[in-house]
């Protein structure tokens, strides 16, 4: 059986409707107005044949099934941890995490954060300290490892606030926002003797482990004869505590925390029940919990795991020798887009990131996501924190896209640079108040949208 989804390119005009629907919004469009979704990896990934069979075999009972046997065992084999906690997904094992370890608030020292980890940090009256080194915010880098931490700033972070006040550091594979930026085993390993020294709980976001550790074996020559097994083991036994969104890690829905610490697995163990289901479920279909513990297995296949940094690679080093401003080194997830540079005539407080999301989506149907100011909070009086960087992020989920698509994009991207300064600034016509760059409805500052199309119109014709 080859499966294969019929995709829809609707007109320009169309497109342009479907904008305003949405409040200049990528998330809030309808997937029959998106052409190539390149919104996100998250519970996208293709699934293999060997995960969909699995499906089929699984063991629906609300306590003591056999799915959650197999996946503890995968969870056992791959990871290295005894102790699983199956959550409904990623946000669900942030939020029993900071509830059980952040019961006094805290400082939760990381290299970066992602939104919901910070969401649940906030909610739980915590604040974070992000101690990337000071490479990692460059766009144009060589560094290999733009996730990793800086081991003096984290000391120096700890002696300020007290090892009391940080109930754990958090370490995230491939960190998200910054570009997919992997961090090295090297620096993870010195993460932990000062976590050790001062006696605190080391967390790792796993969400993104197999790209990541598949980086460490391209770009750590200490680890390039090791298998992805290996290094994967080897990562996962640097920390306490080990979650994960089983939407990227998996390709599968779900998620998980787990552990060799009976201690903490005790200590958690209660919320799972009364958050997300029984202790064998968690709130996951079971069978998605049979698809997790197979893709947990082809996690290790660098057949697999390869194919998304490797199209990365190829539209990362495309566009930068196009002169279009990227994040390089190629990261895992997606190709990310320096909207600072890109629409350089934008101001930050016009959300610059989110213009480029909505402007190309608009000359072509692709569905990128902002990370940038809309994707950050405002401050305890309500002023903007303008985010670090602002990129518009394409990602590529595994074995999703062709070649020949991966082309669409860069001709696409090319003809907008050529005419980027018809890009204009959104403002907030509607703003929640939490994770504001989900449902929030923006507007633009002007008619440069109309504009955009104007101009697409007299280049293309009545082409598409
Ligand atoms: N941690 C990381 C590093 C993530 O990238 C995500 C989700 C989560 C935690 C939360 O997991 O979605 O299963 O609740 N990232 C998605 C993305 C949403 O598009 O990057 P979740």
């Amino acid at each position: 059986m080859r499966i294969v989804q019929k995709l829809n390119l609707a007109p320009i005009e169309r497109r342009l409707a479907a904008l305003y629907e949405g409040g200049f919004n990528t998330f809030q469009l309808k997937t029959n107005d998106v052409f190539l979704d390149m919104l996100t990896d998250s519970g996208t990934n293709a699934m293999s044949d060997k995960q969909l069979s699995a499906m089929m075999q699984a063991d629906d009972a609300y306590a003591g099934s056999q799915s959650f046997a197999r996946l503890q065992t995968a969870v056992e084999e791959v990871l290295g941890k005894k102790w699983l906690l199956p959550v409904h997904q990623g946000r669900a094992a942030e939020n029993i995490i900071c509830k059980t370890f952040m019961k006094n608030g805290g400082i939760i020292p990381m290299n970066y954060h992602f939104t919901t980890a910070l969401a649940h940090i906030l909610e739980n009256g915590g604040q974070i300290e992000e101690l990337l080194h000071d490479d990692a915010l460059h766009i144009k880098s060589d560094n290999p490892f733009k996730g990793n931490i800086d081991i003096n700033k984290l000391v120096t972070c700890i002696e300020k606030h007290g090892k009391e006040n940080i109930p754990f550091i958090r370490m995230e594979a491939s960190t998200n926002l910054i570009g997919g930026q992997p961090f090295s085993i090297s620096n993870l390993m010195d993460v932990r003797r000062v976590a050790d020294k001062y006696g605190i709980m080391l967390v790792l976001d796993a969400s993104l482990i197999g790209e990541n550790a598949y980086l460490i074996q391209k770009r750590e020559p200490e680890w390039q004869e090791n298998t992805m097994a290996d290094i994967l083991k080897m990562m996962t036994n640097l920390a306490d505590l080990v979650y994960f969104s089983a939407r990227k890690l998996s390709s599968s829905r779900g998620g998980g925390i787990c552990t060799n610490r009976r201690d903490l697995y005790g200590k958690m163990e209660a919320m799972i029940p009364l958050y997300e289901g029984f202790l064998t479920y968690g709130g996951m279909s079971v069978r998605e919990i049979e698809a997790m513990a197979v893709g947990l297995y082809e996690t290790l296949d660098e057949t697999m795991i390869s194919q998304s940094p490797a199209f990365i690679e190829y539209l990362v080093k495309q566009l930068d020798s196009q002169g279009i401003p990227v994040v390089t080194p190629a990261g895992v997830l997606g190709c990310h887009i320096d909207a600072k540079q890109f629409c350089n005539h934008i101001p930050q407080t016009e959300y610059p990131a989110g213009a480029l999301a909505t402007a190309l989506y608009l000359v072509s149907g692709i569905r990128g996501m902002e990370r940038g100011t809309i994707s950050s909070v405002r401050d305890e009086a309500g002023n903007e924190i303008l985010a670090d960087v602002e990129l518009l992020r394409l990602a590529l989920p595994r074995r999703v896209f062709t070649l020949s698509q991966i082309k669409y994009v860069i001709d696409r991207l090319l003809w907008l640079y050529d005419h980027r300064e018809l890009i204009g600034g959104l403002q907030f016509i509607y703003e929640p108040p939490v994770l504001r760059f989900f449902m929030g409805k923006l507007a633009p500052v002007s008619d440069w949208p109309e504009k955009v199309m104007a101009k697409f119109r007299k280049d293309f014709g009545q082409s598409l």
